[in-house]
C-alpha cells in the first residue's frame, strides 16, 4: 500500500459471456479498460461444461496485450501447464478440490515462468491454502458454483473473502491477489472489496452491456467507492 491508500482494484472480464465466435473483438472492447482477461477453461468433468483450451488463449494472444489469466475448471489441470506457458498465459488458476498435489501444480505453475493461483469452489474452506502459502500468488474465491455465467452469487463466498484476507495477513503474505469470480456487478463488487477484494472478475456484467469498456469503468468506480479494509489492519 503506497501513501495515497490501498491500491486500486483490478478488473478481469471473463470471456465466457463474450462472443466466443468473435473473441479478438471482445478483447479490443476491453483493452484500455481492463488489466487482463480472464479464459474460462472447463472440461465437462470438474464441471458439466466444455469451453476452450491452451490453443485458444494462444489464439487470443495475437489479439491483445492484456494479461491473460486461465481458470482451469478441469480435473488433472498438470497435463495443461505447459501448453499454457507456450500458448502465453501469465497466469494460471487451478481448482484445490482438482489438484491430488496442489503444492507440486503450483511451483510447477511458477517453474514455468507464470503466477499461480487457487481457487476454492464454495464449500471449500480456507484452511486448504494453509500449506501452499508460499506457493500462491493469487486465490480465486469462488462466489458461484462454478461451470456457468451468469449466475447469482452465493452471499456466505463474501465472508469468505474476509477469511482468506485474514489469513493472509497471518500468513505474511498481505501481498496476495484475492479475487472474486461469478455473477460479480456493481452491487457485489462493493462488498468484495468492503471483505478485502483485490480483483474482479465479471462476465455478464461487462460482455452483457453495450459497451464493455464503460461496464468495466463502472465496476471500478462502484469498487472505488467500498469502504476498503486497510491491509495490515483489516
Ligand atoms: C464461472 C466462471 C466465471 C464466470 C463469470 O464458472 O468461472 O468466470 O464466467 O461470469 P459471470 O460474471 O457472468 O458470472
Ligand atoms: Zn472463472
Amino acid at each position: 500500500m503506497g501513501e495515497d491508500g490501498p491500491a486500486a482494484v483490478r478488473v478481469w472480464p471473463s470471456i465466457l459471456a463474450a462472443d466466443l465466435a468473435d473473441l479478438a473483438g471482445a478483447a479490443r472492447a476491453v483493452e484500455e479498460a481492463a488489466d487482463g482477461l480472464h479464459v474460462d477453461m472447463m472440461d465437462g468433468r470438474f464441471v458439466p461444461n466444455l469451453t476452450v483450451g491452451p490453443p485458444v488463449l494462444a489464439h487470443l494472444r495475437r489479439h491483445t496485450r492484456l494479461a491473460l489469466e486461465a481458470h482451469l475448471m478441469v480435473e488433472e489441470p498438470e497435463a495443461l501447464l505447459e501448453p499454457l506457458q507456450r500458448a502465453g498465459a501469465q497466469r494460471v488458476v487451478v481448482h484445490a478440490e482438482a489438484c491430488r498435489h496442489l503444492q507440486r501444480v503450483l511451483s510447477r505453475v511458477r517453474a514455468l515462468g507464470m503466477q499461480a493461483g487457487v481457487a476454492l469452489n464454495p464449500a471449500t474452506p480456507v484452511e486448504w491454502l494453509t500449506w501452499v502459502a508460499d506457493d500462491l500468488d493469487a486465490v480465486l474465491v469462488m462466489t458461484v458454483n462454478p461451470g456457468f455465467g451468469g449466475q447469482r452469487p452465493i452471499p456466505a463466498a463474501f465472508d469468505k473473502v474476509a477469511r482468506v484476507r485474514a489469513w493472509a495477513r497471518a500468513a505474511g503474505r498481505s501481498d496476495l491477489a484475492v479475487a472474486v469470480d461469478g455473477g460479480i456487478d456493481g452491487e457485489w463488487a462493493v462488498r468484495a472489496v468492503r471483505a478485502g477484494a483485490t480483483d474482479l472478475v465479471a462476465g455478464t456484467a461487462v460482455f452483457g452491456e453495450p459497451s464493455p469498456a464503460q461496464a468495466v469503468a463502472r465496476l471500478r468506480e462502484a469498487a472505488g467507492k467500498a469502504d476498503r479494509p486497510v491491509p495490515g489492519r483489516a
